[in-house]
């Protein structure tokens, strides 16, 4: 089934669109809610989205483990309803993509790429994002994660390519704060230049081929609304209370040391 939705994804890719992972040692690996994936899961970093039919992964952390910055109510309507339509959504249409292409259906084919790529990118980009975030350990027993450690391998990298982890955030909190209607901010390695740099993408995109996602955070609507109304600066500003900088860095250490999860 991997073949297959990677063709489909393939199809979906119209320039620098859906990268869908085909080649990496990727890990699948059962969780219950509620789990601690620090530690759990070991070095590598996170991989809930590699099969079909796709599945709802579940939180390991309580819904309201990201409060006072994500309230319980956004994390259960974020998961449960808006994650989990892209997961009903990516099986309904990569069927109906496989028929349409045994089928020789080639109109099929075409009306079912750009749904296809919205809800395939939308259901991979939330499945990582539950594990871009995780409870600051400052405000939770047992939080983890939280703690930005400037001597790690990704810290190294990130004072080497922006100065200091503050100048970071403030790219990524004014480019998240200026993508228009609904997108992600991300901090990417880029193959080709062997640096990290920050991206925005529209809608479900997520990073292409040669950019390896480090950290996503939504900016759709749907992602604060609830928390801050119109306020999506406030939210960026928030957020970094509850990066999980550990999944971070096990994502760029194993990029980095030629593993990549991506
Ligand atoms: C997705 O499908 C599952 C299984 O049929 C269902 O329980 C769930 O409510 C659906 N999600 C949404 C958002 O409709
Ligand atoms: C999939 O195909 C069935 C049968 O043609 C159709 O009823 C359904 O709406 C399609 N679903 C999607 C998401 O395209
Ligand atoms: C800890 O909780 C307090 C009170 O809810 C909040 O103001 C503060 O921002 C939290 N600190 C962190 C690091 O999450
Ligand atoms: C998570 O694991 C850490 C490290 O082993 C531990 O200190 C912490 O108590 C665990 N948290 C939970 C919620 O189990």
């Amino acid at each position: 089934m991997r073949s297959v939705l990677a063709s489909v994804a393939a199809l979906a890719l119209s320039s620098s669109v859906l990268a869908f992972p085909t080649s990496s040692p990727l890990l699948k690996r059962e969780h219950e809610s509620g789990g601690n994936d620090t530690a759990e899961y070991g070095d590598g970093p996170i991989v809930d989205f590699q099969s079909l039919p796709a599945e709802l992964p579940p939180l390991r952390y309580e819904y309201n483990a990201l409060e006072p910055h994500i309230s319980e109510a956004i994390m259960r309507f974020h998961h449960d309803f808006h994650h989990s339509s892209f997961v009903n959504n990516t099986n309904a249409l990569t069927t109906n993509m496989t028929r349409a292409i045994e089928e020789g259906d080639l109109a099929q084919v075409v009306r079912l790429t750009n749904p296809i790529q919205l809800n395939v990118a939308g259901h991979i980009n939330h499945a990582m994002f539950w594990h871009t975030l995780s409870p600051n350990p400052a405000n939770h027993s047992g939080g983890y994660g939280g703690v930005y450690d400037e001597s790690s391998t990704l810290g190294q990298q990130i004072t080497e390519n922006f100065g200091s982890i503050e100048r970071l955030k403030g790219i990524m909190e004014a480019m998240g704060a200026a993508v228009p209607g609904s997108g992600w901010v991300w901090l990417i390695w880029d193959r080709q230049n062997q640096a990290l740099d920050v991206i925005t993408t529209a809608n479900q995109l997520n990073p292409a081929a040669t950019e390896v996602p480090i950290i996503g955070i939504d900016v759709w609507e749907h992602a604060y609304y609830l928390d801050y109304y119109n306020r999506r600066p406030a939210y960026l500003r928030a957020i970094w209370n509850v990066i999980n900088w550990n999944e971070a860095n096990k994502r760029f250490t194993a990029e980095a040391s030629g593993n990549s999860w991506w």
